[in-house]
């Protein structure tokens, strides 16, 4: 098998093992590997306690918000950030508690903030002005509150695709410190007598070079220490968010997490020295929890060879998934590292899905010349924002995820989509008439 270096940390899976979960479950097929993912949790739990002890990692269950990976990342520690009351409840459903949950959302509906203060969230992460006077109005009509954090829009710009990046002054997110609003939002949660205990940004994502974060941080801190000296206001909780990059390509190389968590504590701890402020700090990693321990298995089905304009040929291998497992390449443009299982020497294809889509998934892959239809490929670092950003476009079933288990034995932790569940939603009106015509 045509392995990553041993250098690697993302997780891939051997031939036998590939063969084997195939004809279990079939492709396109996603798979983690639990005792990566649970190892990844410990490394960035140490490395993050070792700089500051009084510490937390939220895990941002957007990334991949199947049940039994929320049970894996709470038992190691995790607490779960929640982007909606669907993942506050995906998480409640898979046995953590709702006062280990953080709620998150730039446009929370009034049901979603309702549901918050019913399931008992630890923690509302404020969006807005609008926000703060609805959770106001409940507190007078329920008589208690979750604690809040104020989203905060540092205004840094980070390197990294614009659909996802966050932290600029331009955002749909959060309260702008630079043009006063961050103050007025915690100026006005005062006056409401509001239990608000910190604040929060989170910069972008998939970010290879961390200097917004540790900007952010700073920037963070800094507000922090005014807000003490203007307003008595005392900093509980300081939030970083997550957005730390992963390894999609052989040349990526995102920073090791140790060094990672020194640099934004230190940032920090720099801008906090001498004011009297010890928060607990807080980090929301989902990408960098969870990608790297999953692959996504497909099936060649086609190899077909045609006259190209830029190359003089292309070799196109379609495998029987794409877009609807994966839209990354085609909204971010995102490259991943693609495997075969066999040896030999290589020349490069486009790998394409089934869609009616001109989707090249992955173009310019280096694979041995003789792969074919029929051969079983292993696209790397798939765990996070596949499985929870896959659709049914053009009426595919999404994937079923398959767990590894530590003693290597293996169990599925979410089934395919059925033809019943595809059109269960459907409601053809009686008074419609026939389709002969
Ligand atoms: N916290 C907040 C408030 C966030 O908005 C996000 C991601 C995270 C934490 C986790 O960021 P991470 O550590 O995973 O980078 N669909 C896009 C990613 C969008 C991320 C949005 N927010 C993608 O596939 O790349």
């Amino acid at each position: 098998m045509s392995a990553a270096s041993p250098v690697d940390s993302r997780f891939a899976l051997h031939e036998s093992q590939a063969e084997a979960l195939a004809g279990a479950y079939g492709t396109p097929l996603y798979v983690i590997d639990e005792a990566h993912f649970r190892a990844r949790i410990r490394r960035y739990l140490t490395a993050f306690r070792a700089v500051w002890p009084d510490c937390e990692i939220t895990f941002a269950s957007k990334a991949n918000s199947t049940l039994a990976l929320l049970a894996i990342a709470a038992q190691e520690g995790c607490w779960i950030d929640a982007a909606s009351e669907g993942e506050l409840r995906a998480a409640i459903q898979a046995g953590v508690p709702a006062s280990q949950v953080h709620l998150h959302g730039n446009n929370k509906a009034q049901t979603e903030i309702e549901a918050a203060f019913e399931l008992g969230v630890n923690q509302i992460v404020v969006d807005n002005f609008a926000e703060i006077e609805r959770i106001a109005g409940l507190r007078d009509a329920k008589k208690n509150c979750p604690d809040l954090v104020l989203r905060l829009a540092p205004g840094v710009d980070p390197v990294t695709h614009a659909k996802i990046s966050t932290g600029q002054a331009d955002t749909k997110f959060g309260f702008n410190i630079t043009d006063g609003s961050a103050e007025k939002a915690l100026v006005r949660c005062l006056e409401l007598s509001l239990p608000v205990k910190g604040i929060h940004c989170h910069v972008g994502s998939q970010l290879l070079d961390p200097e917004a974060q540790r900007s952010g941080g700073a920037l963070l801190a800094s507000f922090a220490r005014e807000m003490l000296a203007k307003h008595g206001f005392r900093t509980e909780v300081l939030n970083v968010g997550g957005g730390l990059g992963v390894r999609y390509l052989d040349g990526d190389e995102p920073m090791p997490l140790e060094d990672y968590c020194r640099l934004v504590v230190d940032a920090i701890k720099g801008e906090l020295e001498g004011s009297g402020l010890s928060p607990k700090l807080v980090q929301e990693p989902g990408r960098s929890l969870i990608a790297e321990s999953g692959v996504t298995l497909y099936r060649v089905g086609v190899r077909k060879t045609v006259p190209s304009k830029e190359k003089g040929q292309r070799t196109y291998l379609c495998v029987d998934g794409g877009l609807s497992d994966n839209p990354r390449p085609v909204m971010y443009g995102s490259k991943y590292t693609v495997l075969s299982f066999i040896e030999g020497p290589r020349e490069p294809f486009t790998i394409s899905g089934k869609h009616c889509e001109t989707d090249r998934l992955f173009e310019e892959v280096h694979l041995p010349s003789t792969i074919k239809e029929g051969d079983l490929v292993q696209v790397l670092c798939t765990g996070a924002y596949n499985s929870s950003m896959a659709s049914n476009y053009n009426r595919y079933p999404r994937p079923a995820t398959a767990l590894i288990r530590a003693d290597g034995s293996h169990c599925l932790i979410q089934r395919r989509d059925t033809w019943e569940e595809m059109f269960a939603r459907e409601i053809v009106p009686e008074g419609l008439g026939s389709c002969q015509v």
